[in-house]
């Protein structure tokens, strides 16, 4: 990773901190104790790997940076609720996110439960903005790529998935199939939302950077994988080992830890040749190709 790309994504991550304080309920505003659990759930931490991508797509485009924002937020918020319903007893049952209790531990399940739905419609509440101001079409297309990423048909379905695989045994194809939706879909989603900021383009360009998000959407679910096997919990900020505890199939129990980790770099690869006729441009989408394989929590 160089220094410039360093720099630029930790400046967007300071600015976006503020833009989500400012985006999300006050935390004086009646409900107050749903409200301060959302703010909870998103603030402080995170690595923002799906808004980064938003901003990197949208820089690739020439999109407008108060646009972007609005966006990056509505997909970080639905990731944020994804994970605040994916810890719960019900599904993975975790105590530890992002490096500090779950949402359902520091408060209680049902208004976890509360802070998902909240989450996910603020969401799309933000993508209806007039700050977003883009073409209505574009705004209605914006609205239809997430919902299509975030329901049945996108991450829910995949996390449907996920929990009829316990104790499964996946083939290949089963396995790849869930880590698209549970995880792929949105990544794959902030890209073109990202996109979706600028004037239209053409449809053989978004095709390109299509591709390059289904590469690094998957991939981003096989280094978790292979992190969850490897890493530990005070790195991780989430409880390591807990596939295995939760006799999840996944790309480590299926291929082992090296073939799972040679599967992340063909993707990177795949990903940045996507990339290729993009030139200069496209970067910090490759640095962030480099940055979803390469990471180490
Ligand atoms: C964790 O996502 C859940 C998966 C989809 C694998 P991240 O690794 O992006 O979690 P944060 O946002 O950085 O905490
Ligand atoms: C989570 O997959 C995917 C979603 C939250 C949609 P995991 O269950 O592997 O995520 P972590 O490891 O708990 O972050
Ligand atoms: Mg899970
Ligand atoms: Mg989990
Ligand atoms: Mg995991």
């Amino acid at each position: 990773m160089t220094v410039a790309f360093q720099s630029w994504a930790s400046a967007h991550q300071q600015r976006f901190e503020e833009v989500l304080r400012h985006l999300l309920p006050q935390p004086d505003t009646v409900p107050q104790r749903l409200h301060q659990a959302m703010r909870y759930a998103v603030l402080d931490g995170g690595k923002r790997v799906r808004p980064l991508l938003a901003f990197a797509a949208g820089e690739l485009v020439g999109a407008d940076l108060a646009r972007l924002n609005y966006a990056a937020a509505a997909v970080e918020l639905i990731h944020a609720y994804s994970l605040v319903h994916d810890d719960m007893p019900c599904m993975d049952d975790d105590v530890l996110r992002r490096g500090k209790p779950t949402c359902h531990v520091q408060y209680d399940e049902a208004t976890a439960l509360l802070v998902g739905d909240s989450l996910q419609t603020l969401a799309f509440h933000l993508l209806t903005d007039s700050a977003l101001s883009v073409r209505p079409a574009q705004q209605v297309e914006m609205v239809r790529l997430l919902a299509q990423a975030s329901g049945s048909r996108g991450m829910a379905g995949g996390q449907a998935i996920d929990l009829a695989s316990v104790g499964k045994q996946l083939s290949l194809p089963e396995l790849e199939f869930m880590h698209i939706h549970k995880t792929g879909a949105l990544i794959r989603a902030a890209i073109l939302l990202g996109v979706q900021c600028a004037e239209p383009l053409a449809a053989a360009q978004l095709a390109r950077l299509d591709h390059y998000g289904k590469c690094v959407g998957l991939a981003f679910q096989v280094v978790d994988d292979v992190l969850d096997a490897e890493a530990d919990t005070a790195t991780l900020g989430k409880t390591a080992g807990k596939d295995a505890d939760n006799d999840k199939p996944t790309y480590v129990t299926l291929l082992g830890l090296q073939a799972a980790k040679t599967m992340a770099a063909e993707l990177h690869d795949e990903a940045l040749r996507s990339l290729a006729e993009f030139g200069e441009r496209a970067q910090r989408l490759r640095e962030l190709a480099d940055f979803i394989v390469l990471r180490k929590f």
